[in-house]
């Protein structure tokens, strides 16, 4: 078999190369970025495994319902067996890589995540994205030193080569010679999620453009539940653009108010009191903007109750940088938080093998529509950029195609860059139209707003066309579900709990697709 191609070198990309190489297969790792600034560095609070080590009688069964659960039914439930059962092991895999978790005296430590009742988070301090991401890139080095993965950091993506719905492989550009290479292959995308849609409005670095979703999307790749993102309900604002405050800091004891009638009200306390703090992110963002909306002010983050010990084992990292940005202590002054863009669950539209619509293409991690239905429990991310990627590799392994060298006249090769004005003008008028609470009314306006935008190369066309699949896919989703809230429709309705998919032939499609049937128990 030829060498794969894999787009994206953030923790997805790396788990699928590492996991072709150990079966002594080649590829290419193609980013614009090392992976040491990859998004996934940047993810804090742990990843979720059942491994029962708090002595809370947790298993597999419970992860697998809650991420149901989270995601309101909307995720295909036989890929979520898939990646609830493989998540111990892959927490045990990390170990042995050298990852330091924070340990019991005997074993790794686990700690409260949001809209789960056990102790089910493997972290290390808040620092957890950064860490994995060391060991992992270190496996790949192995690989790299014996050739079987080449890094070709600093290149973009011009286009797919894609002809009949199928893919041959992809045309790439290095950013420092600009030289124009055709690779020929099989692709895995896992060039992470749509950040630089949305500037400076969301958690996630603006490395990742959105580039590659809306490249393949005007090439024919489905896409799935645009209309989902993620708001993460504790988030600063740092130098334009969102900072994520983890959702370890609930986990550990913060608790979230605001001042009504010159009281503190910890209002997720009094009206949720069993997950209190720690519902899912869809619910308490929506609560947050809600309660603002009736008191006014902002909604604090009271961390002051924790102990020293916590502080130091557990949130030493978090600390620091509120300290470093803020100038504020928050072991000893509440926090001021807001809600900020923070994932996708929408993306391109994969099966439960990471397959997308065309043949010889695959997506794994962020950049996928897979695992996290209409909201993502938090620490489920590196889980599922993990597992989708190891799972896209294993799948290609079984299906080899050698793909040599094609005709590919007439493809691509327009790689100007959208201009920034544009840019910003497609977030702003899409975050008018998807914020936290949706009307039919707001998302008609923005779709009027684009259309007096014109494009003038394809990356600005594309970026233009993606904006109205996610504004059609949320205009069509007439009920409200996990982050899609509608104040139409404010009801879940039984008829749409099924994937949007969003197709581009000419002009776009909006269609609703089954979720798949669950299988019996594995
Ligand atoms: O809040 C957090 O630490 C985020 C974790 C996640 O999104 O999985």
């Amino acid at each position: 078999m030829g060498r794969m191609i894999i787009i994206g070198a953030g923790l997805a990309g790396l788990s699928a190369s590492v996991t072709l190489a150990e079966q002594g297969f080649s590829c290419d790792l193609i980013s614009l970025q090392n992976s040491e600034r990859a998004q996934s560095v940047l993810a804090e609070g742990g990843i979720n495994a059942a491994l029962n080590t708090m002595g809370e009688q947790d298993q597999v069964q419970n992860h697998y319902e809650d991420t149901l659960r989270g995601g309101v039914y909307l995720a295909d439930p036989n890929a979520v067996r898939n990646l609830t059962s493989h998540a111990p092991e892959i927490v045990r895999w990390l170990e042995n890589l050298g990852v330091p978790f924070n340990m019991t005296d005997q074993d790794i430590m686990l700690r409260n995540f949001g809209g789960q009742k056990k102790k089910r988070t493997a972290y290390a301090q808040s620092s957890t994205g950064k860490i994995i991401m060391t060991a992992v890139i270190d496996e790949a080095r192995k690989h790299e030193v014996s050739g079987k993965i080449r890094r070709y950091s600093h290149h973009e993506l011009i286009c797919l080569l894609i002809r009949d719905h199928i893919c041959m492989g992809a045309r790439i550009r290095d950013l420092y010679t600009g030289e124009i290479r055709d690779f020929f292959g099989i692709v895995l995308l896992c060039s992470g999620g749509m950040n630089g849609i949305f500037p400076g409005m969301t958690t996630g670095t603006t490395q990742n453009t959105g580039d590659v979703t809306a490249i393949a999307f005007r090439q024919g790749v489905e896409l799935g539940n645009l209309e989902m993102l993620q708001y993460h309900p504790t988030t600063i604002g740092i130098y334009g653009k969102r900072c994520l405050v983890t959702e370890a800091a609930r986990g550990e004891g913060g608790r979230l108010y605001i001042m009504k009638n010159q009281k503190k009200w910890y209002f997720m306390e009094e009206k949720y009191p069993e997950l209190k703090n720690l519902m899912p992110r869809d619910v308490v963002s929506r609560e947050m903007y809600m309660i603002r909306r009736e008191c006014g002010g902002s909604v604090y983050l009271d961390m002051t109750g924790l102990s020293q010990e916590t502080w130091q084992k557990k949130l030493s990292d978090l600390r620091q940088e509120i300290i470093y940005y803020l100038a504020l202590d928050p072991a000893s002054a509440p926090l001021p938080v807001k809600e900020g863009i923070h994932y996708f669950m929408g993306g391109i539209a994969v099966d439960e093998k990471h397959q997308t619509n065309i043949k010889n293409l695959y997506a794994a991690g962020e950049c996928a529509c897979q695992y996290h239905g209409a909201n993502r429990l938090g620490g489920n991310s590196l889980l599922g950029a993990l597992y989708g990627g190891r799972k896209a590799a294993e799948i290609i392994l079984q299906n080899p195609e050698d793909i040599s060298e094609k005709d590919v006249s007439g493809m691509i090769s327009d790689f100007r860059p959208a201009s920034p004005e544009l840019i910003q003008k497609i977030g702003e008028i899409l975050v008018s139209g998807l914020g936290i609470i949706r009307n039919a009314g707001d998302l008609e306006k923005a779709l009027h707003q684009l259309e007096s935008l014109k494009g003038s190369n394809f990356r600005e066309e594309n970026r233009i066309y993606l904006a109205k699949a996610m504004l059609l896919s949320a205009l069509e989703r007439k009920e409200s579900r996990g982050a899609h809230y509608r104040e139409d429709y404010p009801e879940k309705k039984e008829a749409f709990r099924k994937t949007t998919i969003a197709e581009f032939a000419q002009e776009i499609k909006i269609t609703f697709r089954e979720i798949p049937e669950r299988r019996a128990e594995l």
